[in-house]
């Protein structure tokens, strides 16, 4: 059988504080478009892209919550059959830096996975392009050394305005879930 035809359905879940750039990044990657406006989300986004990975035709499932929403209210079914969870935080906002752990936290509790350790999360510090960089306030050195004390997370820099590293984190992402299966 053409191993092409075979269809793997991949589900990538993006968390992260509020106004991150959860919804822009999944705008950028699926439909190539950036907004200045923000439009808070209410429940979750969700977007699906076909692309090929290694012998794989992959649909990959991305989802995204508001990050105003209470957690809880999202339910189950958001989370069920996660094959990926990126982490995401605003370079130059340190309390969302500081809310990985709460995120990261959170997704094992509600996924209720057996094995945590071992799941692939991926971190993303977004907005690098704010003020060329002028306004940060978190040091690349310091997030590298989360990812690396959370299970060696692998980490991206990147700008769903400028389009930079996007389709990279996502692919990276793919990859990483396809390794599960
Ligand atoms: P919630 O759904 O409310 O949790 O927000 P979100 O995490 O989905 O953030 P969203 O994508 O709506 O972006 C929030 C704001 O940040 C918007 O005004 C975006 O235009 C802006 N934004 C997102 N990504 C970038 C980026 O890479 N650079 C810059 N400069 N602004 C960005």
């Amino acid at each position: 059988m053409d191993m092409l035809l075979q269809k793997t359905l991949l589900k990538v879940i993006v968390l992260g504080d509020v106004g991150v750039g959860k919804t822009s990044l999944i705008n950028r990657y699926i439909h190539k478009k950036f907004s200045h406006q923000y439009k808070a989300t209410i429940g979750a986004d969700f977007a699906t892209k076909e692309l090929q990975l290694k012998d794989k035709l992959v649909n990959l499932q991305v989802m995204g919550h508001g990050g105003q929403e209470r957690f809880q209210s999202l339910g189950s079914a958001f989370f069920r059959g996660a094959d990926c969870c990126m982490l995401v935080y605003d370079v130059s906002l340190l309390k969302s830096f500081e809310s990985l752990l709460y995120w990261r936290q959170e997704f094992i509790k509600q996924t209720d996975i057996p094995d945590p350790e071992n799941f692939p999360f991926v971190v993303i510090g977004n907005k690098i392009d704010i003020d060329g960089g002028a306004n940060r306030t978190v040091a690349q050195r310091m997030a590298k050394e989360w990812c690396e004390s959370n299970g060696r997370v692998p980490y991206f820099e990147t700008s769903a305005k400028e389009d930079i590293n996007i389709d990279v984190v996502f692919l990276s992402a793919a990859t990483a879930a396809l390794s599960r299966e």
